[in-house]
């Protein structure tokens, strides 16, 4: 499948979830202690086929930033899919939420990812130490971002 039309069948599977910021948390029970923030998802599909699933969470439009999550079936890694619907998002986040800065956090230690998110557009910003348990150790997580400036939407 090319990237074109993994890219249209991604965008025509984009649900909005949604709490409302500050009025979905007075809704909530203290002892959950976390904020409900507005979620977009998306579920990339081949052939009808949901391969994966993808997210921009912690939308903040006051300050117009948001943070990416994805993540795709292993047996379509290496296609290509992971870029398709990584740009899909930023370029919603930028040219439909209006976004400035798309961030997001990423095991060090996770080449595929870290190179994945580097060919997409993403830059390392920074690393935060031990910040993750996995697999029974503390790994080290790095913080990259694109910014709105420095995007270049597909032609
Ligand atoms: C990370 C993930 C989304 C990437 O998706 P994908 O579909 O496999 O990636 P793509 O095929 O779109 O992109 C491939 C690019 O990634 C980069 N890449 C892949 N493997 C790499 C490696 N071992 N080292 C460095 N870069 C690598 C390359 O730039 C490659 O482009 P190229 O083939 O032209 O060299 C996918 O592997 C995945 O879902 N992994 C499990 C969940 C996960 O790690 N999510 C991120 C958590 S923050």
């Amino acid at each position: 499948m090319s990237r074109h039309v993994a890219r249209i069948v991604a965008l025509a599977v984009l649900v909005a979830v949604a709490g409302t910021g500050t009025s979905g948390a007075q809704t909530m029970p203290p002892s959950l202690g976390v904020l409900v923030d507005q979620v977009l998802a998306l579920f990339p599909k081949v052939d009808g086929e949901v391969i994966g699933q993808a997210d921009l969470h912690g939308i903040d439009h006051f300050n117009r930033r948001c943070e990416l999550g994805i993540e795709i079936g292993r047996e379509y890694w290496g296609k290509g899919f992971g870029q398709d619907t990584v740009r899909t998002l930023v370029e919603y986040a930028f040219e439909h939420l209006n976004m400035n800065r798309v961030g997001l956090q990423v095991l060090a230690e996770d080449p595929r990812a870290v190179g994945a998110y580097r060919k997409a557009g993403f830059v390392e910003e920074g690393r935060i130490r031990q910040h993750a348990w996995v697999r029974g150790r503390y790994e080290d997580e790095l913080v990259m971002s694109v910014l709105r400036e420095e995007w270049t939407p597909r032609t």
